[in-house]
């Protein structure tokens, strides 16, 4: 499967890596992408990097890892993602990480849901710490999933339609 990953940061590597170590393609994406080259080159054939548009051209799933307060630009500089799975990762606090920047009458996935028409929206990953993504003892990822359990489980969850 074809994966983009937008924001490379701490999240999105981490899942890259695994996903990419799993047999599929991710293509790695920042404002600068020529920072990622090093991340690519460390992963080897199954990675390669350029901008957010450039990501949401290539990939069949999108993953949105960027700090909320990024989240709707980065999704706007990744133009049109209609029809394509989008795993949002982001947990929407305020900058300072003194709280929630929004909830109780609409949460981050609807948002990201608003901005991104057509599109599926699955929330993933937010929960889980990227020390337990990155660890190798991690129960994440260790288990050699193939790419379709990736996508079953993904288009099993409940989700968000962008409208
Ligand atoms: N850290 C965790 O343990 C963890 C766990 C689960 C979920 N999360 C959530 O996942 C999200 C990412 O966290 P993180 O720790 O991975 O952050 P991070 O390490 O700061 O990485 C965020 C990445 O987003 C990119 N970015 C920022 N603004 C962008 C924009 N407008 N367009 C495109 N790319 C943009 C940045 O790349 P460039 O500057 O190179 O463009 C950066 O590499 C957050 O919402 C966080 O709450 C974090």
């Amino acid at each position: 499967m074809k994966i983009g990953i937008i924001g490379s940061g701490n999240v999105g590597s981490a899942l890259g890596k695994i996903w990419a170590s799993n047999g599929n393609e991710i293509m790695f994406s920042s404002r600068h992408p020529e920072n990622l080259k090093g991340l690519a080159e460390s992963i080897g054939k199954n990675a390669c990097y350029g901008l957010p548009a450039e990501a949401a051209k290539y990939s069949e799933v999108l993953v949105l890892s960027v700090p909320w307060t990024q989240a709707i630009d980065a999704l706007k500089s990744a133009g049109s993602i209609n029809g394509k799975v989008l795993i949002d990762c982001t947990n929407p606090l305020k900058p300072d990480m003194s709280g929630l920047a929004l909830g109780h009458t609409t949460s981050a996935a609807e948002e990201v849901a608003k901005a991104a028409p057509g599109a599926k929206v699955v929330k993933a990953f937010n929960t889980t710490f990227v020390a337990l993504m990155r660890s190798p003892s991690r129960t994440f990822g260790s288990q050699k999933a193939p790419a379709s359990t990736v996508e079953t489980t993904a288009l099993q969850r409940p989700s968000f339609q962008g409208s």
